[in-house]
């Protein structure tokens, strides 16, 4: 069978900016800067950005494209004992699908909300107690599902399962032509509203204000990178699959440089629009900026609802802001089931569509987890583990495959044979010294701190079944899969 593709070049762009723009530029950036050193948190950002963000981009596009698969089989063609490293991720992409769906619920709820601000004033009671009736349960013991919340999670299945049963082109390049613009819109007209509201200036300077004392911060350092992973949704087989509908004439380079930026900027405009917000919040209520900022979910649920009830036209620019963050959401949701989707249809030789039904099928009712009172909080201990321990790892071992066994220089000189401008031997020495070093430091951190702290106060028994067993889980099966496959398989064009 033909491997479908795109239609263009800027169907492509736009998709897989789409893919790197979402919530995690919106909610996860502004604050992570804040509390990361302001200022000075640029620094190790734009340092991620330049030596791991951009040529793990490019690297992603060169084996997706020269390749011309989804990550198990990308990987199996490196290396016949490498398809576990692509089911490994594919398995990271299918948990954060289930669990950011639930957040593109909560944004289509209080998208609805929003247009008479029904969160009241005490935004935070509304979100804990009356929206998820978090109540006294833990990741282990969920209490019931809350149809409240599972409702908006079908709307958001079934824009996702659209596009992805539509295909490359008539579905996921649709989508992001209709989803991108509309989001840019949203945001440039948001941000022109802001900026000029008194206190905003004042935001703004909290956000970008240095403070250098953070920088030699280990923490600071393991934020930037990953979070510069996570936003450029690269190391969980989303770009591979992205890149492996290009056409076979296509910028590798220009292609990598523009999605890098893109998403870039965006967070920066995210990071603006937000400070400004909370600079105009904590000026209307006379408190230092300090004490209005929150993090993580708490800043787009709570303290931006809170922000809305005291803006102009709250009608119009709460609407908005959820629109743009249920916009952002979808187009990254798609990309990552189709991450799956693409890696089952490789595998299994099933027809798009019947993948398509299966992985989003499964992936509904998987997601209701996470609809229900403790639903939260097994959001956040998964996000945690996904993040800071699956991710990261996947990454090293990607970079260590790709710089050390398959050569670093190969894939710099694919990338350049068929790109406009050429890219110097800078990608070879990122790809094989300074970001596994960096990234292997900022790891055995991670690992070391979660060993011995654990993380959020759970309880052991949640950690040790929904953490470490989770990801050990996906190494085995990934595994399991990469032995059980018969070597012909990865002989296939
Ligand atoms: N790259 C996507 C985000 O930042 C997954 O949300």
């Amino acid at each position: 069978m033909k491997r479908e593709q795109w239609g263009s070049r800027a169907g492509f762009i736009l998709a897989a900016v789409g893919s790197a723009i979402g919530l995690g530029n919106i909610w996860r950036f502004p604050y992570m800067a804040y509390e990361n050193g302001g200022g000075a948190f640029f620094i190790p950002y734009l340092f991620a950005m330049l030596t791991a963000g951009i040529p793990f981009m490019l690297m992603e596009f060169s084996l997706g494209h020269k390749l011309r698969g989804a990550a198990p089989r990308t990987f199996s063609k490196i290396g016949v004992k490498l398809e576990w490293l692509g089911w490994f991720q594919v398995f990271i992409a299918a948990i954060i699908a289930v669990y950011y769906v639930a957040v593109i619920g909560w944004a289509i709820s209080y998208f609805s909300y929003s247009f008479t601000q029904s969160w009241g004033s005490d935004t935070n009671g509304f979100f804990f107690s009356e929206y998820l009736k978090l109540g006294e349960n833990s990741p282990t013991k969920l209490g019931s599902l809350q149809l409240h919340i599972a409702i908006p999670m079908v709307l958001a299945w079934g824009i996702t399962f659209a596009a992805i049963f539509g295909g490359v082109k008539g579905g996921i390049e649709r989508a992001n032509k209709i989803l991108m613009p509309l989001l840019f819109i949203m945001v440039m007209g948001l941000i022109t509203r802001i900026v000029f509201l008194p206190g905003a200036l004042d935001g703004l300077n909290y956000l970008f204000q240095p403070d250098f004392s953070k920088i030699m911060d280990a923490k600071v350092w393991s934020a930037a990178y990953g979070q510069i992973f996570f936003t450029l949704s690269v190391g969980f087989a989303i770009m591979i699959a992205y890149s492996s509908y290009l056409p076979e004439k296509s910028d590798i380079n220009n292609n990598a440089f523009m999605t890098v930026l893109i998403n870039c900027g965006f967070s920066i405009t995210a990071g603006v629009l937000i400070f400004g917000v909370l600079g105009y919040m904590a000026q209307e209520q006379a408190k230092p900026i300090t004490e209005v900022v929150s993090a993580g979910v708490g800043l787009a649920f709570v303290t931006i609802p809170a922000a809305i009830n005291l803006l102009p036209a709250p009608y119009i620019l709460g609407p908005l802001f959820f629109l743009a963050l249920v916009v952002a959401g979808l187009s990254s949701h798609i990309s990552i089931i189709e991450a799956v989707t693409s890696a089952l249809i490789d595998k299994m030789n099933w027809s798009r569509k019947k993948a398509a039904s299966i992985v989003c099928g499964v992936g509904f009712i998987v997601s209701l987890a996470f609809a229900t009172n403790g639903g939260l909080l097994l959001l956040d201990l998964i996000d945690y583990f996904i993040n800071n321990v699956a991710l990261l790892t996947s990454c090293l071992i990607e970079l260590l495959v790709i710089g050390w066994l398959f050569k670093a220089a190969d894939v710099r000189s694919y990338a350049n044979n068929i790109s406009e401008f050429c890219v110097g031997k800078w990608f070879e020495i990122c790809i094989r010294f300074l970001s596994p070093i960096m990234l292997a430091v900022i790891l055995s951190t991670n690992l070391i701190n979660t060993f011995k702290e654990g993380y959020g106060g759970y309880a052991m028994s949640d950690l040790l079944l929904l953490g470490w067993g989770l990801v050990a889980a996906m190494f085995v099966v990934a595994v399991i899969i990469n032995l059980a496959s018969k070597p012909q398989t990865h002989q296939e064009a």
